[in-house]
């Protein structure tokens, strides 16, 4: 079964073929919108819709030609449903429908996280299920057990701030630009974790949730004080390295305390704060330590794209759980909880994990 998967949640439209028979990605392409929103210090929605529109057809195009392949072997067409922004997700799904319906093949609504979620088995070493899953991105932070495809329990989440939302607004409050998570990862590079202590929100909670919001309040009060004059190049490295360093143990902790609740050995981290170095190093050596192991996507799976959408729809359809549709009306689902996508195995878990 050939697969083309459309995704557009946010500010990257992803295009990509993947083969569910050879289990192979044939072929993919993603524009970053990165550049153009960078003069607003964020994403401006509208900017982003009018952007898919431009992007995805030629985008497809270069896809269909690197992979030698003709539109008409398309056999379905996965695509972003939600959650994400709702102009930039009509876009794809928009788009995803025409070429459908055009064609006479059917379609797959994809939910993104569940797309990020699957994305490590992109990888040549992918993981058996069942895993935790650390999900990091600029819109979620979310610890799942996952059993297999569209087997989720939610075991905790962020009840303010995402990690990625954290590294953009602290990135911001240093001055730095968008997207602010690789900039400020590379700032803490040259700086002292240790010439502040910034707080670890909810460490010692008893649950597997997060909570963010106040650590960015803290590096406000820490820039604050130093004032305009004391905030040199190396103060703000200082704070770079001492965010990052907070977040990424409240990170590594919650992880460790879901492996132990859930009594399994493998972590799956998946969105974009899983392309953070620090992240995957200090995950990377706590799990050794336990002879369990991380695994983490190729970074370029990290980010959004179109193969992890394209491997999600290959693989729910393969499973049975769903059926692509030739219904050609449409819906997009800008807020969508991921529980829902399993029936009543994937629940919101409740965890003291003080029992476990
Ligand atoms: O998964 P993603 O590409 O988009 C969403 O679905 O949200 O994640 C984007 C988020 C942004 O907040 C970005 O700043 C963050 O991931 N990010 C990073 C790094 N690379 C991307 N955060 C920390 N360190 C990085 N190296
Ligand atoms: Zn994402």
């Amino acid at each position: 079964m050939l697969v083309l998967g459309i995704e557009s949640s946010c500010d990257e439209t992803g295009v990509a073929l993947y083969d569910s028979r050879a289990r192979r990605l044939l072929a993919h392409g993603l524009h970053s919108q990165v550049a153009m929103h960078e003069a607003y210090g964020g994403v401006v929605p509208e900017l982003a819709s009018r952007d898919h529109i431009q992007r995805t057809l030629p985008l497809l195009e270069e896809v269909l030609q690197r992979a030698q392949c003709d539109k008409a072997a398309l056999d379905v067409i996965a695509y972003t449903q939600g959650p994400g922004l709702a102009g930039a997700l009509l876009v794809g799904t928009g788009i995803a429908h025409g070429i459908a319906y055009a064609l006479g093949r059917p379609l797959i609504g994809i939910h993104h996280l569940e797309g990020h979620l699957l994305s490590p088995l992109l990888s040549d070493d992918p993981p058996p299920f069942p895993f935790v899953a650390l999900l990091v991105s600029g819109g979620h932070t979310q610890l799942m057990r996952v059993d297999g495809v569209g087997r989720y329990r939610l075991l905790g989440e962020t009840l303010d701030d995402a990690a990625g939302e954290a590294f953009d607004k602290t990135a911001k409050l240093l001055g730095l630009p968008y997207p602010g998570g690789p900039a400020l990862a590379r700032l803490a590079e040259s700086g002292d974790a240790g010439a502040l202590t910034l707080p670890r929100p909810m460490l010692h909670s008893g649950t597997l949730d997060f909570s963010f919001s106040g650590l960015k309040t803290a590096v406000l009060t820490a820039v604050q004080k130093r004032g305009h004059a004391g905030l040199d190049d190396q103060a703000r490295a200082d704070i770079a390295a001492a965010f990052q360093e907070a977040i990424v143990e409240v990170l590594v902790a919650k992880s460790l305390a879901a492996l132990q609740h859930t009594g399994l050995d493998r972590l799956v981290v998946a969105g974009g704060v899983g392309a953070n170095q620090r992240l995957r190093s200090a995950l990377g050596a706590a799990l050794a330590k336990r002879r369990q192991r991380c695994y983490f996507p190729e970074l370029e799976w990290c980010t959004d794209n179109g193969a992890m959408i394209a491997l999600a729809g290959a693989l729910r359809l393969e499973s049975g759980i769903e059926r692509a549709t030739t219904h050609y009306g449409f819906s997009i689902r800008p807020r969508w909880d991921l529980e829902s996508l399993g029936g009543p195995e994937s629940v919101h878990e409740s965890v003291d994990a003080r029992r476990s």
